[in-house]
C-alpha cells in the first residue's frame, strides 16, 4: 500500500503555522491550500511567483488550458479564483495580514493578483471552520440525498457567494425552473460529447489514481472503480456517450435537493476571477455545514445554451451551474505540491 506523500498538500496541519517564522515560509505555508481548491477537470493552472519576503504573484498557467471546452480561459481563471480565495481564508484563519491587487498590470494579463504580506496579525476566530473545510471539501458526482438544504445554511452559502458585491447566487429550488434547467444540462451533453475534440481533450485529463500524476481526474472521482479510469479514457475517445451522460446529468439535476447558478454582472477576467472567489467561499460554507456540490457546466459551456440558462433564471451572465445536497464524501484527488507550481526570484 503506498503512503501518503509527505509533500501531499491535503495533508496540511495547520499548527505547523506557528513554526514559520520567516515571512517567505509563512506565504509558502499558506499556499498549502491555495492548492487544494478546485479546478475544472483538476488542471490546477496556477502559478505563483515569490518575491523577496512578502509578495506573491498568482498567475495564470495557461499551458493547462482546456482550449475546447474553455476556448476563453473563463473557467481557467475562475479555478485560479478558487485558489485565491483560500490563500485569503488561511491568512485570515492563521493571522496574516494579505494586501490583494486583482489585475494590477494590464500589461500582463497572467498576472492574476499581486498579494502583498503585512505580517501577523489576530488569527479570526470565525474562519477556523472554513480552514477546516479547505481540506473536507471535494467534489461529490454522486446522486445526492433528497432532503432540503437548511434555510440557515442556504442563507449562509449565499451571503458567502455575494459578500463582496459583485456575484450573484440564484438559488433554485422550484420544479419548473429545476425541469428547464435538466433539459439544458441534457442538451449540453449531447453537444459537447457529440464533439470528437471535447471527448479527446476530457480523455487526455483522466488518470488512474496509481499513474504517479498529480492533476486531472480519476475514474474514482466518477464514483467508478479506479481501475476503470484506463477504459473510461478509451470510451470517451472512440464513442459520443451523450445519451447516456444526458440522461444521468438530468436525473442529478432533477433531482438534487438544490441547485445554484453563480452569475456575474460582465464576462470579463476580473467578473472570472470574482466569479471563483465566490464559489470557493461558497463551497467551504457549504462544506462546514456538511453538504456537498457538484457542477453540470455544460448548460454555461455551451454559448447558445447560456442564454437560455440566463433567461430561465433571470440571471445577468452565468457562470457555473451547481447541485448541492448531502452526499458521499469522495477520497481526495490529486494535487501538485507547492514547490511545483512556485517560481522565487
Ligand atoms: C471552474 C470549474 C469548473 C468545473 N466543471 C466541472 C464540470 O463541468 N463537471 C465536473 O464533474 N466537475 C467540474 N469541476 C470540478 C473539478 O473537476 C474538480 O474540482 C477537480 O477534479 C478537483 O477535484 P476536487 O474538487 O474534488 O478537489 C469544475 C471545477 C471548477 C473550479
Amino acid at each position: 500500500m503506498d503512503g501518503p506523500r509527505q509533500d501531499d498538500p491535503w495533508a496540511v496541519e495547520p499548527g505547523a503555522f506557528a513554526g514559520c517564522t520567516d515571512p517567505a515560509d509563512r506565504l509558502r505555508f499558506l499556499l498549502t491550500y491555495a492548492v487544494l481548491a478546485p479546478s475544472s477537470h483538476n488542471t490546477q493552472p496556477w502559478r505563483f511567483r515569490l518575491h523577496g519576503g512578502a509578495r506573491l504573484d498568482l498567475l495564470a498557467d495557461r499551458e493547462r488550458a482546456l482550449p475546447v471546452v474553455d476556448p476563453d480561459d473563463r473557467e481557467l481563471t475562475i479555478s485560479c479564483g478558487a485558489a485565491l480565495a483560500n490563500l485569503r481564508c488561511a491568512a485570515a484563519a492563521l493571522g496574516e495580514a494579505l494586501e490583494v491587487a486583482a489585475l494590477p498590470d494590464p500589461a500582463e494579463p497572467d498576472l492574476l493578483a499581486r498579494i502583498t504580506a503585512r505580517g501577523p496579525c489576530p488569527p479570526a476566530a470565525r474562519m477556523a471552520r472554513l480552514l477546516r473545510a479547505i481540506t473536507a471539501r471535494h467534489t461529490s458526482r454522486q446522486a445526492f440525498e433528497p432532503e432540503p438544504v437548511p434555510a440557515t445554511l442556504r442563507e449562509e452559502a449565499i451571503a458567502a457567494a455575494e459578500q463582496d458585491g459583485d456575484t450573484w447566487l440564484h438559488w433554485v429550488e422550484s420544479p419548473a425552473q429545476r425541469q428547464a434547467i435538466a433539459r439544458l444540462v441534457a442538451e449540453g451533453d449531447r453537444v459537447q460529447m457529440a464533439d470528437p475534440a471535447f471527448r479527446q481533450e476530457l480523455a487526455r485529463w483522466i488518470r488512474s489514481r496509481h499513474s504517479g500524476t498529480q492533476d486531472g481526474i480519476s475514474a474514482a472521482g466518477f464514483g467508478l472503480p479506479d481501475l476503470l479510469s484506463g477504459g473510461m479514457a478509451l470510451l470517451l475517445r472512440r464513442f459520443d456517450l451523450g445519451d447516456g451522460q444526458a440522461a444521468r446529468d438530468a436525473a442529478l439535476a432533477e433531482g438534487a435537493p438544490a441547485l445554484a447558478v453563480l452569475a456575474t454582472p460582465g464576462d470579463t477576467p476580473r467578473d472570472w476571477l470574482a466569479a471563483g472567489e465566490a464559489l470557493e467561499r461558497m463551497l467551504l460554507t457549504l462544506t462546514a455545514g456538511g453538504l456537498s456540490a457538484s457542477y453540470l457546466n455544460q448548460a454555461v459551456e455551451v454559448p447558445a445554451l447560456r442564454l437560455r440558462l440566463a433567461a430561465t433564471v433571470g440571471a445577468a451572465v452565468p457562470q457555473l451551474l451547481l447541485r448541492i445536497g448531502r452526499g458521499e464524501r469522495p477520497s481526495p484527488s490529486a494535487r501538485r505540491p507547492v514547490a511545483a507550481v512556485l517560481d522565487e526570484t
